[in-house]
């Protein structure tokens, strides 16, 4: 079977997998340091999931109020529940103010103050004077609409720079050469059914998270983690998979997000008491506490019966005592989502919202290089060359246990754009081209026609169902070892009937049944680590809440999960040190201590 395919090979210094924020500012800076890139993306690059993200990119400009880099990464740690690595955090937060002046340097239309800076709106779990002072004024806003802007301006900047882009390619696996070091991809033309092998020097997996492994979530269809399925074929671990978040207003009914900055411009949740209960669950920071505390506050709002509507199973989101002016000039997006997803004027009424699934913490482990880990028993910071991870898809980890809003814009462009120096530091510009043997691609294939042909009467569709209600009712906001095992054992009969799959369309060309298939096995691969990490963690940090264990445990659990999952479907799991020092002299490593708001 085989043998039936023809590969069409391309040669590179730098290849990015996806398009979305991270994998073009990795595309941008490869280009610009004169390495000869090709971006490749599953879809159309301003299609990419970045395009949905709304309130803010997270930087101390201080333009609308005293601000530091090193308060920001004061609350990025602490964001963390302490688990994030504090030499990445300190690379995030100290860069951070100059990667959004060279966004604006590029012509991102951020949304202006009255004397023309950049402005800049409060957000959950960002405050000033190492968390003892008001909120930052620290995300930096094009509206409602930062992702969109963002996506644009960097996709503009590529196409200057003359960049290669292959668009709607399905990457099927890593090439790995003798030493299971990466030395390409394998991809399918989706427009023409063609095999595509690119070879490449460096390759950069800039492939977002798998946030569809969940019945209701924020991320678009395309999430489907397929970088982070390529890793563990490879033998190699993810990190961190227990960490998901769930974003506090998602539509009830809908999932689709309503930005956190419309609680940064003044909004606010109440239960069927009309109650501000964040008011008893964070006194200080009230609705702009950290995403976990407030999800975890909703939950519990619904659970002891002080939910809202017939069914007392949402809260509401306040909008309705915000100057109309002020809702139409900055949160024009969500004002259109509440009235087309949840029907609601939101000068009028509040909306009804849910906490929904939203952002993986976890991911591919790298160094604050991007720099893909293979860690070793001796050596946890052993690396894989000649392969790096940016994005989502990528635990470096600057947002360990739970993720501050607007910190994932910032962590794509600041990550994004050291993987391009990483990629300058090793590769020369116009290198050897890459040869391999066919027997390097034999096995990508016998698994591709495997799949393509296999004979069964279930569909792709039913099985993603079935798995995704498993993630959303047993690995959920909160936790016990008895819910999680549950979901473990059902999930693997579920990932057994995959067998079971027989699609119906077996041609190459445009074949959305074949790609949903391959999306399906890289999220079956996902679910079982993340249900596996989430038992094997037996304290609560952060977004991952145990009932059963309600306290964090630092004597045990100051430590990065690691999770492989072998060919015959087994999860094993391993440890790695959370990195406590920083990596200059220029700020103090911050001391584990109780995380309150
Ligand atoms: O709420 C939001 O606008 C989402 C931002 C983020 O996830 O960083």
């Amino acid at each position: 079977m085989t043998k039936a395919y023809e590969f069409i090979d391309h040669h590179y210094d730098v290849l990015v997998v996806g398009a979305g924020g991270s994998g073009l500012r990795a595309t941008l800076g490869s280009a610009e340091a004169g390495l000869k890139t090709a971006c490749i993306s599953k879809v159309f690059p301003t299609r990419s999931h970045t395009v949905a993200a709304q309130g803010g990119i997270g930087a101390a400009l201080g333009n609308m109020g005293e601000d530091n880099w090193k308060w920001h990464m004061y609350d990025t740690v602490k964001g963390s529940d302490w688990l994030g690595d504090q030499d990445a955090i300190e690379y995030l937060c100290a860069n951070a103010p100059e990667a959004v002046i060279e966004l604006e340097d590029y012509g991102m239309p951020f949304s202006r103050t009255e004397d023309g800076k950049i402005y800049q709106r409060p957000f959950g779990g960002h405050l000033t004077n190492n968390g003892e002072g008001a909120p930052a004024m620290r995300a930096c806003a094009a509206a409602d609409r930062t992702g969109h802007a963002l996506l644009h301006t960097l996709y503009q900047q590529s196409l200057k720079q003359n960049v290669e882009f292959f668009i709607e390619y399905f990457v099927l696996d890593l090439i790995m050469d003798d030493d299971v070091n990466c030395i390409g991809i394998v991809a399918l033309c989706l427009e023409d059914g063609t095999l595509h092998r690119f070879l490449s020097h460096q390759t950069i997996l800039a492939t977002g998270g798998y946030g569809r492994a969940y019945l209701s979530s924020t991320s678009a269809h395309i999430c489907t983690g397929d970088g982070s399925a390529m890793i563990l074929r490879q033998n190699l671990p993810l990190s961190d998979m227990e960490f998901i978040q769930f974003h506090p207003t998602g539509v009830y009914g809908a999932g689709v997000l309503i930005t956190e900055g419309a609680r940064g411009e003044g909004g606010y949740l109440t239960n069927s008491d009309g109650e501000r209960f964040m008011e008893r669950y964070a006194p200080n920071a009230k609705d702009l506490a950290s995403r976990d505390v407030v999800s975890r506050a909703m939950t519990i709002e619904i659970n002891e019966n002080r939910g809202c509507g017939d069914k007392a199973d949402h809260v509401l989101l306040h909008l309705e005592h915000i100057e109309s002016s002020t809702l139409h000039k900055r949160l024009p997006g969500i004002s259109e989502t509440a009235k087309i997803f949840a029907g609601v004027d939101l000068t009028k009424q509040p909306i009804p919202v849910l906490p929904t699934v939203h952002y993986n913490m976890g991911g591919i482990p790298t160094n604050y290089r991007t720099e893909v880990l293979r860690p070793t028993k001796d050596n946890p910071d052993n690396v894989c060359e000649g392969l790096m991870a940016v994005g989502e898809a990528a635990c470096v980890s600057v947002h360990g246990a739970n993720r501050l809003g607007t910190n994932s814009l910032i962590d794509l462009v600041v990550f994004g754009k050291a993987s391009s120096l990483t990629a300058k530091d090793k590769v020369k510009p116009n290198s050897k081209k890459i040869q391999i043997n066919f027997n390097k691609t034999e096995s990508i294939i016998d698994r591709f026609d495997k799949i393509r042909f296999n004979k069964g009467e279930r569909t792709t569709g039913e099985v993603r169902r079935s798995m995704q209600k498993v993630m959303q009712e047993k690995c959920a906001v909160f936790r016990t070892h008895d819910l999680i095992s549950k979901g473990i054992e059902e999930i693997s009969e579920i990932d057994k009937s995959m067998d079971d799959i027989g699609l119906k369309d077996k041609s190459l060309i445009f074949n959305t049944d074949l790609t949903e298939s391959l999306e399906l096995h890289n999220l079956m691969a996902q679910s079982k680590v993340t249900l596996h990490s989430a038992l094997n963690r037996t304290e609560s940090r952060g977004a991952h809440a145990r009932e059963d264990h309600k306290e964090r445990d630092d004597s045990n659990w100051l430590v990065h999960t690691l999770s492989w999952l072998d060919d015959k479907g087994n999860v094993r799991m391993g440890k790695r040190p959370v990195q406590m020092n920083t990596l200059s002299n220029h700020v103090q490593p911050i001391p584990p201590k109780k995380r309150v708001y």
